[in-house]
């Protein structure tokens, strides 16, 4: 009888993936075998360990706001494999890529990293940092770059600034805690009655639940306001703002169907330059620069990744209902 020879991972040439071929919900998504991505030279080929879920997935796979559809594809998703945040090992990479090299372990950006292997560009990955695991690593890239340059670039944010934190238990938020601290901020988290000890366990000074308190009262103003959940209105925003803060818009979930709230973040940047207070939003870019950036905070302990749970692949979709039911402490984590 003649024996087969083992498969290597040069001649496997399928992969299993998180597919979906419609807009919808958590059931639209399949667990299938496909073909494996192929790289082109300026691309890194990444043997995928762990991908991380976050809000943006959910946006692709229901294809809402509608606005967003112009770039996820107008009639049916453009790309099949769901993901975009990745932690794994360089498996090949193109014959310009000079950063990486094969067995190389790596975290970052990579559309369809629900899947056994993702294609994307080296000025979109880093070296993993050294004292995470792959679960661990795959829940910043997304998460921890937008809080950083929520509190940075949009923010310029200053030691000894207060901040408040709109949003301060989910993906963004658990980063923006505890980037704000790193950064010489006093931090007010909000968050829901049920996760105000993770707020406190990130190292919030203060917090406040947004079931009970009413954080733009106005008996206490914050220097920098990142607002990432509640879609408040930009006077109650502007209410939590000393004279002359920045309020940073960054997402909400209750925008609607069609703008996803983009109305309310065109108009704030509209109004901005009539009042003392400057009010701004931002789309995340994705850069190797910000996960350095990100690793020196991790490496140093003073970002670590808040991870809730880690599913198998074929439970992406039991992933995705959990983050609906708006269960999520932080981060969840698909681990292939
Ligand atoms: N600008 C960008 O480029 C960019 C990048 C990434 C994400 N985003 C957007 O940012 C938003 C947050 O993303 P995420 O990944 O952090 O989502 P997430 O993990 O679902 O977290 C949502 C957060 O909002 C809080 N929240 C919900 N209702 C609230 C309310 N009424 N008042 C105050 N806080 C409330 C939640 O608190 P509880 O869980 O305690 O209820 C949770 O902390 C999303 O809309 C996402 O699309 C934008």
């Amino acid at each position: 009888m003649t024996t087969m020879p083992k498969p290597t991972p040069a001649t496997v040439s399928t992969m299993r993936a998180i597919t979906y071929d419609t807009y919808g919900s958590a059931d639209v998504l399949a667990l299938a075998d496909i073909a494996r991505p192929v790289h082109s030279e300026e691309e890194v080929l990444v043997r995928v360990h762990s991908a991380g879920l976050d809000r943006g997935a959910w946006h692709i796979m229901t294809g809402k706001p509608y606005l967003g559809r112009l770039a996820f594809g107008l009639r049916a998703p453009k790309d099949r494999v769901l993901g975009s945040e990745v932690a794994g090992t360089v498996d090949a990479v193109g014959s310009a890529v000079t950063r990486f090299v094969p067995g190389d372990e790596v975290y970052g950006f990579a559309k369809g990293s629900f899947a056994e292997y993702a294609v994307t560009r080296e000025t979109r990955l880093a070296a993993k940092p050294n004292n995470l695991t792959f679960e661990q690593a795959a829940a910043v890239p997304v998460s921890g770059a937008t809080a950083l340059q929520a509190l940075t670039d949009a923010g310029r944010l200053q030691p000894g600034e207060t901040v408040l934190v709109i949003g301060a238990s989910g993906g963004v938020g658990s980063y923006a805690v505890q980037i704000a601290k790193a950064l010489g901020g006093v931090v007010t988290g909000v968050a829901s009655s049920g996760k105000l000890d993770l707020v406190r366990s990130l190292g919030a000074d203060h917090v406040l639940d947004y079931t009970r308190d009413d954080y733009a009262d106005g008996s206490t103003r914050y220097d920098l306001v990142v607002d990432i959940g509640g879609n408040p209105t930009l006077s109650r925003l502007r209410r939590a703002l000393t004279a002359s803060g920045t309020a940073v818009i960054t997402g909400g979930e209750e925008g609607g169907r069609f703008s996803g709230g983009m109305n309310r973040q065109l108009r704030a940047v509209a109004l901005s330059p009539f009042l003392r207070q400057r009010l701004t939003m931002f789309i995340a870019k994705q850069r190797s620069s910000d996960l350095e950036r990100l690793t020196a905070l991790i490496e140093t302990e003073q970002v670590i990744p808040s991870v809730d749970r880690t599913y198998r692949l074929p439970e992406a979709a039991d992933a995705m209902r959990r983050l609906e039911a708006g269960d999520v402490r932080g981060k969840l984590v698909i681990s292939i």
